[in-house]
């Protein structure tokens, strides 16, 4: 596939500076990839300077909510380079995000062009900071003006990119979510839309009145079992095995959680994925049998939790990240960084 590359996208990156403090997801990369799909055709792709979109405002997404997104990741590694980690379980997982919302899947083909191009020429962008990268958002858009509702004929797929941190560094105080749900048993739990997001937010706000960070979001349907945090998947080391949430369709399939699961596994780690009873963890937790517990996803890549709080009091794991945590942040970052030989062959060079 060609791709056309805007006139103005080198003058916008050579004007670029990346400032010292970066953050997550606040520092925008100057350009974006767009490409168009009208009644199932893709256009070529575009490499634009990063801007606003122009959107009508009857387009679908703005009322229907028909949109999907990724989060991934292209590394700085230690000979210099640029790696992507995984990009075709990004683009699998729009892939079935997108066709869960009626939408038409962006082709593998053009989501790695996108990928691979902002990557590319963002590359002076990357940090080298060891957990610092630059941070990609692929996300499709319904955009047809219209407001019944039914499918949109038109849509974009845009790429735009973050050179960031780590979204969240440790100490996580997480509440156990007993009222609300985030995402229903059979609706789009296990794809990656923004209104599951969304649905997430009253949580949110709520719990941090109450001095913590994250919801830890029951089964919606038994409401007794651990489904995940709000952009995160969930671990437990309970009697020195991990334990994770198996995949009920209400969790998403997280890029870093398969690949913990495999650095698990290979260091020698019994990992179970199971239904993990709430009550049965907090009674671990306080009986000592659950040593440690974390949550990971790209963004954050694996951020160790010190508290489970709900209405009956508080169950402290503790304040210092546990050393199955450690052991795996530092085995993953030692493959997205170079550091380690890519012995499952996750890394793509750009
Ligand atoms: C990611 O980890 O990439 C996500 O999309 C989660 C988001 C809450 C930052």
């Amino acid at each position: 596939m060609s791709i056309e590359i805007h006139p103005a996208v080198a003058s916008c990156l050579r004007g670029f500076e990346v400032p010292d403090r970066l953050g997550f997801g606040t520092v925008m990369a100057p350009v974006m990839f767009r490409a168009r799909c009208q009644d199932g055709c893709w256009s070529t792709g575009e490499l634009v300077p990063y801007g606003p979109l122009a959107l009508d405002p009857a387009a679908k997404v703005l009322h229907y909510a028909q949109s999907c997104f990724e989060g991934m990741k292209a590394y700085r590694t230690r000979d210099g380079g640029v790696s992507l980690f995984r990009p075709e379980r990004n683009a699998a997982r729009m892939a079935h995000s997108a066709e869960r919302l009626c939408m038409p899947p962006v082709p593998e083909s053009l989501f790695m062009e996108g990928v691979r191009t902002v990557t590319a020429y963002c590359a002076n962008l990357v940090p080298a900071s060891s957990g610092e990268s630059l941070y990609l958002r692929p996300f499709l858009l319904g955009t047809q003006p219209d407001l019944s509702v039914s499918a949109s004929a038109s849509y974009e797929f845009y790429v735009i990119a973050s050179p960031s941190e780590a979204y969240h560094a440790g100490n996580m105080r997480l509440w156990v979510e007993r009222e609300d749900s985030r995402a229903a048993v059979g609706g789009t739990g296990d794809s990656k839309v923004g209104g599951n997001y969304a649905a997430s937010l009253l949580s949110i706000a709520r719990l941090k009145k109450r001095g913590y960070d994250q919801s830890l979001w029951l089964n919606p349907g038994n409401r007794r079992t651990v489904d995940e945090l709000s952009g995160m998947n969930f671990f437990a080391v309970i009697d020195g095995e991990l334990h994770t949430p198996a995949l009920s369709g209400s969790i998403l399939e997280g890029v870093t959680r398969d690949s913990l699961i495999t650095l698990a596994r290979e260091l020698g780690y019994t990992v179970r994925e199971l239904d993990i009873d709430i009550e049965e963890l907090l009674a671990r937790v306080r009986d000592g049998s659950c040593s440690e517990a974390f949550a990971c996803g790209t963004a954050a890549i694996v951020s160790p939790i010190s508290v489970l709080g709900d209405d009956n009091g508080e169950y402290l794991l503790s304040s210092v990240p546990g050393p199955v945590a450690v052991c795996l942040r530092e085995a993953l970052l030692d493959i997205q960084e170079g550091r380690a030989e890519d012995r499952f062959g996750w890394m793509r060079p750009v």
